[in-house]
């Protein structure tokens, strides 16, 4: 079973709850995609569709993570919200890294017509995506899914193959529940790579902070969650304090603007552990302030 039809499930039960547009799409677009996910994705559906399946569900969230669903909606409301006023500030192409099965892009579309959105994820996630979507009538030819593997191929050449991608005009690059799992040094050289090549672009992001036992995660994740990613291939390779976090993305050519507040009193964070940051991709010649010596070594990399 792969996060994103975690992420999907996540959506579907969510929405139950959540009468928001945002809240009903995403789902819509989740169930056609674990439809067509098989034994694992109806497994998860018939889980979150009948009321010992959620029973179940929310035994099993508790014994691994509790308050995580909750953390995916909290998440994804923020980064909808700097997502829509980054268009409406004049953004002409977003790029999703690792979008898995989420709905943010048709939302974006619906919002500013204009906008061309490109994804890119693995291949087979985007196949299950693809199919969905055209099932759901809702394949917009501003909307390109490109397949690949992120940190496979050095920027430029996938940048290429992206139909339609004008780098000089104004992007906002999304990288949601990524980047911790690529090792540091990738992450920071995606960055960097992003930052050189797009003059005018926006970063909205997440990274996973530090738990008291030095390991990147969530605060209340069991130990056995961190096995759990490591034998499905999706470790999480590094996290950073609050304080550090300024330095490290610094490094990958990352000004960094705001970050979601977890106390925030009116809306606070479910499963703190996981920052959610917007910021400017500055090219290396212009002013990103210089990342301490330290920078890359406060991250410690998974074993
Ligand atoms: C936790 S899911 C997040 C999906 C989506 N961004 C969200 O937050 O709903 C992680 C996604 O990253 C993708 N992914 C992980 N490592 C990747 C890599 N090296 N290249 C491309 N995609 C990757 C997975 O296929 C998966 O869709």
């Amino acid at each position: 079973m792969s996060t994103s039809l975690l992420l999907a499930a996540a959506a579907v039960r969510q929405a139950r709850t959540d009468p928001t547009p945002g809240a009903q799409h995403n789902a819509a677009l989740a169930r056609a995609c674990l439809e067509r996910a098989g034994k694992t994705g109806r497994h998860l559906l018939h889980a979150v569709d009948t009321a010992p399946g959620r029973g179940l569900l929310r035994l099993v969230e508790a014994g691994c993570l509790p308050g995580i669903c909750a953390h995916y909606a909290w998440r994804k409301r923020r980064i909808g919200q700097w997502a829509a006023q980054a268009c409406a500030d004049g953004v002409r192409q977003v790029l999703i890294l690792a979008a898995g099965l989420d709905g943010l892009s048709q939302r974006l579309l619906a919002q500013t017509p204009a906008l061309r959105v490109f994804e890119f994820d693995r291949a087979d996630t985007l196949a299950l995506k693809r199919d969905a979507l055209r099932t759901l009538g809702l394949d917009d030819p501003c909307l390109h899914l490109c397949p690949g593997e992120l940190g496979a191929v050095p920027l430029a050449r996938w940048q290429r193959d992206l139909p339609g991608f004008v780098p000089e005009q104004p992007t906002l690059v999304i990288a949601e529940g990524v980047l911790m799992y690529l090792p540091l040094e990738a992450a920071q050289t995606l960055l960097r790579q992003l930052a050189r090549a797009l003059p005018d672009a926006r970063l909205i992001a997440t990274a996973m902070d530090l738990r008291p036992d030095g390991a990147p995660g969530f605060a209340r994740q069991r130990p056995w969650v961190r096995t759990w990613l490591g034998r499905r291939g999706e470790p999480f390779r590094w996290g950073a304090p609050r304080q550090a976090l300024p330095g490290l993305l610094g490094h990958g050519g990352v000004r960094l603007a705001a970050i979601a507040e977890p106390g925030d009193p009116d809306d606070p964070d479910p499963a703190p552990g996981e920052w959610v940051f917007r910021g400017d991709l500055t090219h290396p010649h212009h002013s990103v302030p210089a990342a301490p010596a330290h920078a890359r070594l406060r991250a410690p990399a998974l074993p």
